[in-house]
């Protein structure tokens, strides 16, 4: 099987859920608690795991309960956590989110030892960068180990899929070197100063980041789908409509699903067809990691 490494932050998502998102200084009472395993990097390789994906995660944790555990769960989903790196001076990443009833979201992360990722980090991987089929980061670790990754990858040949997520500028160097960018509306108009609000000025932002030299671009719209711009092709591929209860890791859920399905060989339509139908189950559940499905739920391709 092919294989997938996945390098990122690792975050204990704390999470309220409650009727509406607080305004600046308003408390909203009557709110439902929940632990749930998160990080936008754990997220990934996890929801690759589940799916089905050979999948290597290159994280860095503190030397705590909460640490601990995180790496437990990716052990239990298959994952090989052998380079794994425990920080002895900094807490595991904790992410505080509050979910209201409609599904939307806000997060504000405690990086902690997500943040201590360093190039050298990268320099000590290597040998599994080379050893990759397809690697895939975001930007929830220092854009220093980020931008290391995506040379040493680069030089290899290996591709490399970037979630930029959270949205950070990004120089046109770094964005020529990648395969996939795979932003969604914010994120897009950020690298772009683009407005992304539907499929047309999705296709304008992507027309940028191709230029800026990214093979493929694919523009996350949430509920109307992706679309995608390659050098053959450009189509929005609409997503499935559910009722969503937490949007939380929908992103994250879609980014590991395309990469198992590129990593079995699908093309790239089918495998974004494939990340929605992923990333649309998710958001009918509550959590992060929690939400995401097995091969099994999803219909074959
Ligand atoms: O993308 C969702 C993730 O962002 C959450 O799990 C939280 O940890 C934040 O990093």
């Amino acid at each position: 099987m092919s294989k997938i490494l996945v390098v990122g932050s690792s975050n204990t998502d704390m999470v309220v859920k409650s009727a509406h998102l607080p305004l600046p200084g308003e408390t909203v009472l009557g709110g439902q608690f929940f632990t749930f395993a998160g990080g936008k990097g754990a997220n990934q390789a996890v929801a690759a795991a589940k799916l089905g994906g050979d999948v290597t995660f290159l994280a860095k944790v503190g030397n705590d309960a909460l640490g601990k555990i995180a790496v437990e769960g990716f052990k239990k989903e298959g994952i090989d956590v052998s380079h794994i790196i425990t920080d002895p001076d900094s807490h595991s990443g904790v992410a505080l989110i509050m979910v209201e009833d409609s599904g939307e979201n806000c997060i504000s992360v405690a990086s902690g030892a997500n943040g201590k990722f360093t190039a050298l980090d990268i320099e000590n991987a290597s040998e599994l960068v080379k050893k990759a089929s397809y690697v895939l980061v975001q930007l929830e670790i220092p854009l220093e180990a980020v931008t290391a990754l995506v040379d040493k990858a680069f030089a290899l040949g290996v591709p490399v899929i970037l979630n930029p997520a959270p949205a950070r500028p990004l120089s046109d160097k770094l964005i020529s070197k990648l395969f996939i960018i795979t932003p969604n509306e914010t994120e897009a108009e950020l690298l772009t100063g683009v407005k992304v609000t539907d499929e047309v000025s999705a296709a304008k932002a992507a027309k940028i980041l191709r230029e800026k030299g990214a093979k493929l671009v694919i523009i996350t719209l949430g509920a109307k789908g992706a679309f995608l711009l390659s050098d053959q092709e450009e189509i929005l591929i609409p997503s499935i409509q559910v009722n969503a209860v937490d949007t939380t890791a929908a992103g994250d859920t879609f980014n590991g699903a395309l990469t198992v399905a590129l990593s079995e060989g699908m093309e790239i339509k089918a495998a974004i067809r494939f990340a929605n139908q992923a990333a649309a189950i998710s958001v009918t559940r509550m959590g992060a990691q929690s939400s995401q499905p097995v091969r099994s739920e999803l219909k074959p391709i």
